[in-house]
């Protein structure tokens, strides 16, 4: 495995499914609240230049799980890229943790980030993708279904980081996804050509969400307006409102569809209550396996299984 993980099209297939495979055991070990210490003295340092919930508490949790111990730093603690080079903060935390986990603005920051440092960095979210989200999103499908293998995942929504880690995700292993985004919001147009290229998942742009969501085994949302795009959440409403995934759109869905988000959601904008609420609904589940998924991530970059 590549020494930091900050996409997922930079795993291979294989690998891919070994962090499944070690999740599986972490998770299994951690319900029987079996010892699993495998990174003992560890110190992981999570820069956050944005808010969290999920991201913050299941890395720190998870760090800890293995017998290791967590930093917060908040974005007013460091000023990455402001108060302080984004290669010089590289340099320096480095020299006192062994792992770094990373929620940042620009993309090219965190690769900076990397370039820079010299222990593993972990993605947790910049404005182009969120890989240990996806990683957490198909772990999740294959939890509940089995397999990932002839299912129809649609994504409705904006094309943003969680489009852009499902398309890369589609870019190593084989699924059918389906993307379903208003004409101005759609996904990166390269992002979407690599995994094209790639030649292995069948990936269709579909802008009526009707026809997108039709037979769908798995029916994915996310927020109209991510952090940082604040400003622009009024106006993105009226574009989305046709997006909403409610009791209606999920009609078109088979009866046995999965609803999934990666939280945090905002009711009645991207999703409805009664859907959120609903027995299709697998998010908590999903929210739970982030930090499954994270132990074995961690787990990987340290060379420990
Ligand atoms: N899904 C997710 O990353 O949640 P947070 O923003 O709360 O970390
Ligand atoms: N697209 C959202 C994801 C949050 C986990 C955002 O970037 O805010």
């Amino acid at each position: 495995m590549k020494k930091h993980f900050l996409a997922i099209d930079e795993l291979t297939r294989d690998e891919i499914f070994d962090i499944f495979a070690l999740t599986k055991d972490l998770k299994d070990k951690t319900k029987r609240r079996e010892e699993h210490h495998l990174l003992k003295g560890y110190s992981l340092a999570m820069i956050f230049a944005k808010p969290s919930t999920r991201t913050r508490v299941s890395f720190e949790t998870g760090i800890f799980q293995l017998g290791g111990t967590a930093l917060y730093l908040a974005p007013q603690d460091i000023g990455i890229g402001t108060r302080e080079a984004v290669k010089d903060v590289a340099r320096v935390i480095a020299r006192y943790n062994d792992i770094i986990m990373a929620r940042l603005f620009a993309h090219s920051d965190i690769e900076e980030l990397a370039e820079y440092s010299d222990v593993p960095v972990v993605n947790g979210l910049t404005d182009y993708n969120h890989p240990c989200q996806i990683m957490c999103d198909a772990f999740t499908i294959l939890e509940h279904k089995g397999t990932l293998d002839n299912l129809k995942i649609v994504y409705v929504g904006d094309g943003n980081n969680i489009a852009h880690s499902w398309i890369n995700f589609a870019a190593r292993v084989p699924i059918h996804l389906v993307i379903c985004s208003p004409r101005d919001y759609q996904p990166d147009p390269d992002t979407l050509h690599r995994a094209n290229d790639a030649g292995i998942s069948k990936i269709e742009l579909i802008s009526d969400p009707i026809a997108a969501v039709t037979d769908a085994d798995i029916v994915y949302t996310d927020v109209w307006a991510s952090m940082g795009q604040e400003a622009e959440a009024a106006e993105r409403k009226k574009i989305f409102m046709p997006y909403q995934l409610n009791t209606t759109l999920m009609s078109h869905a088979k009866d046995d569809a999965l609803v999934m988000h990666c939280l945090p959601a905002h009711r009645g904008d991207e999703i409805t209550d009664e859907v959120m609420e609903g027995k299709q609904s697998i998010v908590f589940d999903e929210a739970e396996n982030r930090m499954h998924v994270q132990k074995a991530i961690m787990v990987k970059l340290a060379g420990k299984a």
